[in-house]
Formats: structure tokens, sequence, C-alpha cells
């Protein structure tokens, strides 16, 4: 649960104080009458200390060490412990006028590193040197705590390294400023985010339930009725609106932890936090925002059944009016959670939108998809942010790594739901109003769009025999060079486009075709783009319909978007990702199609028996 591996005590003082006797006492339980100079490090195994990590305790002797030595352990150490002696006052005096700006000249002057002064030999004075302590805290920032022990007696010896030990696992200094005394800006950001993901029915209260799951999921046990109500009741005498209507708010969830910092208890936060995945400084650690996933040559990467769910519920979660759609402010509340929002203004002419520009359930789970097949650790570190650890196992459950492409087609099938499509055309043939089709938004509409937020991808569902798929359209700049580089080859299948009204567009598409795709595995579809007018006989010594009969090729798909969107174009780049080994026959026989749509139904409905087979069978 902690972020460090092994914690390394250093015990500096001046002569005398009892720095060597604290630690062979610690060793042996009993006190040593004669002891040397310097103990020897000593390595304390994980399994017998209170927070079960190796725990290294190092002992410093001006005597037998010079300068150079200490200054190596003051770095090397996870906490100091300044030592001092009750009885003598020269050694308290030293440790403001020495020893704690000593330790600040080596580690700079805001260094966070804990110290603990240390009162040892109480067996010998009546009085506690507190009171004196208590300033020295206030000054020195670094100062997690005090205690006061005797190494004569046994007083506190087993107490002293347990403090020092919590101080480096569960350090204040990240999570509470004691000067202010309250929360540090970092903690509380922390600490909202937590409540927001915890709050999983955004009404800005945590109710029983809720605390419940949460007590759950960082302390692997529940709090019982009786607590949670003590709980809430210290919140109420405490602060107003803390409790609001039998339930936590936020000002009272960042109260309670305040409190439970302020008594000494950190490690109640500090597992809050680590469970939500932060490190010693407030940061979401590596290994919780990006776990390794290993995505092999030719595999694609998409949302799985339980990636999809989490981000529906969040969908529901935060779409507050129920309309299907989120509004900006909602947008900015789903994402709240994350150190910014990851869709610019592009989005919303990427995926499917109310009006108003506002993106739909469809939209969304579309554009997680784009994200998903694009740029996997991007998804995986949201998930993240978002809090999918705390509703489901780690992220990469999220994520369904598809077989490697090759083997589809040798296999000629795929379980694969999102295809990738790339578009090439010459200039002005109408390759953004195709990309804009696809969200069902015709030419008037896409006049009504600011260009500056035209996006080079579209993502939408699309039919294919009954089944849901998901194809992205890319919109692939071609280089003067005419060359495309592999990521730009990358595709499922390729759409060439040209404009009948304008008869020096074909040839391009017959260039790139000849150039990269007809030794490709890539099926490829010609598109006609502005069919509402009457074709012009293209610059070409072959009529675009000759070409694609002479390569085996689909006839021209027409397309038109003028008013009403013709989406076959779209159902056809799609079934031809999906089902790229027929790219030979559909050329003669579009009826092929059919059969295959039946034998694609048939094999889903044999999936839907078998699996209601195995549903029976195991619930008897
Ligand atoms: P240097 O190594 O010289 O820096 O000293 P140190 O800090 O290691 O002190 P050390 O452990 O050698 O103890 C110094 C003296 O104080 C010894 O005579 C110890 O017996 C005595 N002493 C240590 N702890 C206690 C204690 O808790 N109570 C009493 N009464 N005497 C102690
Ligand atoms: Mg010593």
């Amino acid at each position: 649960m902690t972020s460090k591996k092994e914690v390394r005590i250093l015990l500096v003082g001046d002569p005398g104080v009892g720095k060597t006797s604290l630690i062979l006492t610690l060793v042996s339980e009993e006190f040593p009458d004669e002891v040397p100079a310097k103990a020897e490090e000593i390595t304390i195994p994980a399994d017998v200390t209170p927070e079960r990590v190796p725990t290294h305790i190092v002992d410093y002797s001006s005597q037998e060490q010079d300068e150079d030595i200490l200054q190596d352990e003051l770095a090397k150490s996870n906490v100091i412990c300044v030592i001092y002696s009750v009885d003598d006052e020269d050694s308290i005096e030293r440790i403001t006028s020495f020893w704690l700006p000593y330790i600040r000249t080596y580690l700079g002057d805001d260094h966070k590193k804990p110290v603990i002064l240390v009162g040892n030999k109480c067996d010998l004075m009546d009085f506690s040197t507190e009171e004196i302590m208590r300033p020295i805290m206030n000054d020195f920032a670094e100062v997690e705590t005090c205690v006061e022990c005797s190494a004569r007696t046994l007083k506190n010896i087993s107490e002293m390294f347990y403090y020092a030990q919590k101080a480096v696992l569960h350090p204040t200094a990240a999570v509470y400023n004691s000067e202010e005394k309250e929360l540090t800006l970092q903690c509380k950001k922390a600490l909202t985010r937590v409540f927001k993901i915890c709050d999983l029915d955004n009404d800005s209260i945590l109710n029983d339930d809720e605390v419940h799951l949460f007590q759950v999921k960082c302390f692997h046990a529940p709090l019982h009725a009786q607590s949670l109500d003590d709980v809430k009741a210290i919140v109420k005498r405490n602060i107003s609106d803390g409790v609001i209507k039998n339930g936590l708010s936020l000002k009272g969830f960042l109260f309670l932890h305040t409190l439970f910092i302020q008594r000494g208890r950190h490690e109640t936060t500090w597992t809050v936090l680590r469970t939500f995945g932060y490190d010693d400084n407030l940061q979401l650690t590596k290994e919780y925002l990006s776990p390794k996933i290993h995505v092999g040559l030719g595999c694609t990467t998409e949302l799985s059944f339980e990636g999809l769910q989490f981000l529906k519920l969040l969908f529901q979660k935060y779409d507050e009016d129920n309309d299907g759609y989120l509004s900006p402010p909602e947008l900015q509340n789903l994402f709240s959670t994350c150190p910014m929002m990851p869709w610019g203004p592009d989005v919303n002419n990427t995926v499917c939108t109310n009006h108003n520009g506002w993106i739909s359930l469809a939209g969304y789970l579309a554009q997680w998809e784009l994200t998903t097949l694009l740029d996997v650790p991007r998804t995986i570190e949201y998930l993240a942010y978002l809090g999918y650890q705390y509703l489901k196992d780690g992220q990469l459950s999220a994520i369904t790594v598809t077989r490697d492409k090759k083997i589809d087609l040798d296999k000629k099938q795929t379980s694969r739901n999102v295809f990738r499509c790339h578009v090439l055309g010459a200039k002005g043939v109408g390759k953004t109003s195709l990309l804009q089709g696809h969200l069902n938004r015709n030419l008037r509409y896409v006049a009504t769009l600011n260009k500056e937020h035209l996006s080079s991808f579209t993502i939408n569902t699309v039919q294919v025999y009954g089944q849901e798929k998901y194809l992205l359209l890319h919109e692939v700049d071609v280089a003067v060079s005419d060359m495309l580089n592999p990521t730009e080859m990358n595709c499922d299948v390729a759409c060439l486009v040209y404009d009948v009204t304008n008869p020096r567009t074909f040839e391009f598409c017959a260039r790139m075709y000849l150039k990269h795709f007809l030794d490709s595995r890539i099926p490829t579809l010609v598109v006609a783009c502005k069919t509402e007018h009457p074709p012009i006989r293209q610059d070409y010594h072959l009529s675009p319909a000759q070409f694609c009969h002479k390569y085996k090729l689909p006839p021209p798909q027409n397309f038109t978007c003028i008013d009403k969107v013709n989406r076959e174009v779209y159902i056809k780049l799609a079934t031809m990702a999906a089902y790229p080994h027929v790219r030979d026959i559909i050329s003669r026989d579009d009826k092929i199609y059919m059969k295959i749509g039946l034998v694609a139904a048939a094999l889903a409905g044999l999936g839907f028996l078998v699996y209601r087979m195995t549903a029976t069978h195991s619930s008897r």
C-alpha cells in the first residue's frame, strides 16, 4: 500500500546524549552499561516492524566519523532523529543553534525530510521538556513530532522508532500545514477527487452506502453503523454544513481528515490517499496511472465490456438533467477528477452531438473508442483519474487487445469491433463532408461549423450484418511526394474519393491505388462525391467504373450529402473492413453480402444458444 520499500532512520545529536545506547537498547531490550562509540548499522526485518517495512537504523558518532560521512548519511536517510538529553541544557540549546540549521544547510531550507526530536534520559528528570520543544516545532516545519524516552528504563523506546517509521511512511508535511493548522492545498485537491469518485450518485453528499463502500475499499472492513453515527455527530458538532441530509458533505469529509491528522492518525488519511494512487508528494504514481499493457504487432486495442460499462455509468452519473447529452458544464464536471480536459473543441466534430454541439452517449463512447484505438495509454491514464479502479479491477480490464490482424485474415473472421478507414482524395473533392456525413450531418449543417475546430477524424457506429461496429474515418493528408508512412497505411479499409464535377480528381485515386493499395491486403472502395450533380468525364484513360472492374474493386460508390446523407457508403466501408477476404467477390456480385450476412447472423445466434445452454447448465 505504501510507496516506500524501506525506511532508513538516522540518529544524530551531541556526544553523550545516548544515541548508541538507544539503538542497542532497542535491539537487546536491555540497557547496556558499556557502549561503543558507534553502533553498527542494524536492519530490522519487515515482519517485526509495525508498518511491515524493512527498517535500517544508523548511528552517528562525531568521535569516529567526520562531517563528510554525516552529510552523506543525512542525504541517504528517510528520517532524522535529533537526540538530546533532557538533563543537559546545552544539548537542548544545540537543537536550534546547531542541528536543525545544519540539516537545512545540507538538505535545503525547505527540505521535506521529517525530523523527530527525541529527549533521552527522562529517567533522570521529573519534568517534561515538551514545553520547550513546542516553539521549536512551530519554527521548524520539518519537525514532525517530539518524544521523550529513556534507554535506561526502556520507556518509549519502541514508540520512538515507530514514530520515526510513521513519519516516513505517512509524512505530515505533504498533507498538513502545521502553521495554518489545515490540510495542504494539494491534499484538499486529492481528497476532493476521492470524494467525487466515491459520490456515486453525484449529489455532493456521501450517504451511508457510499461511505460503506469507501470503507471497504480503503480499509477492507465496513464501518459499524454506530461508528458511522459517531463520526457524523463529531462532524456536526464541529462545523456547519459538514453533514447534509444525514450524509457527509465535502466540507465534512475534509474536516474529518484534518481531525485524523491533528490527532496523529495520519495513517488513516494516507491509507485513503494511497488507495487512490497517490505517492508521498501527492502525485499519482506511475503504476497507478500507467500499468503496462502489451500490444503485439498487428493487434489493436478496444474497450472491453467492463470498460464500456464503467464509462456509460460515468456518463449517466454526470448527465444531471438526464437528457442523454453532456452540456459543457456537465462535461467539465465529468472530467473534474482529471488534471485537465482530455478533449478539445474538435471533439464536437469528431463524434455525434445534438444541434447545440453537446455530446451524446453514443458520441461519448465513440470518442473513448477512438482514444483507445489510437492512444491506449491515454485511455488507461484517464480511467485512473476517473476512478476506474475504485469500482472495477485494474484499468487493464477495461481494454481488449485483439489478436494479430494477420490471424484474422488467415482465419477469415474477426472479433474486432472498431475498424479504421483512411480517406484519401485530391483537394476539395469532399473528404470533410464525407467524414461529417458519418455523423449524420449534411452540407448545410457542416457549413455552419467553425472550420478551426474541424477534426481529421470522425467515428460512429455502423450496422454490419446486424452487429454494431465502430468505423473510424481518418482524412489522410497525402504529402506532395505521394508517399504514405506506415501509420498512414495502417488501416482496415481505404476510401479513395473523387469529385464527379471535377475531371481532374479521379486520377489521384487511381495513382494512390496503384502506388499503395494494389499490392496490399487492404480492401479499397472508390467513392464518387457530389453525385447530386451529373458526372463529368474524368481525365484518365479508364473511367472510374472501368478502373474498378479492371482491379476487381467494388464499383464506385455514389455519395451525396447536400440534404440527406447517403449512409450506404459507411456500411460498405465497415463491411469491407470487417470482412476483407471477400474483396474480390463483392465487385462481381453484391449479393454475396447477403450470404455472408446470413452466416454472420447464424453465428451470432449460435453464440447466443451456446451461452444460454451454458447458463442453464451452470444454474442447475
Ligand atoms: P557519542 O557516541 O559520543 O556521540 O554518544 P552517544 O550519544 O552515543 O551516547 P552513549 O549511548 O554513548 O551514552 C552516553 C552516556 O549516557 C552513557 O554513559 C550511557 O550509559 C548514558 N545513557 C544513555 N542513555 C541513558 C538513559 O536513558 N538514562 C541514563 N540515565 N543514562 C543514559
Ligand atoms: Mg555513540
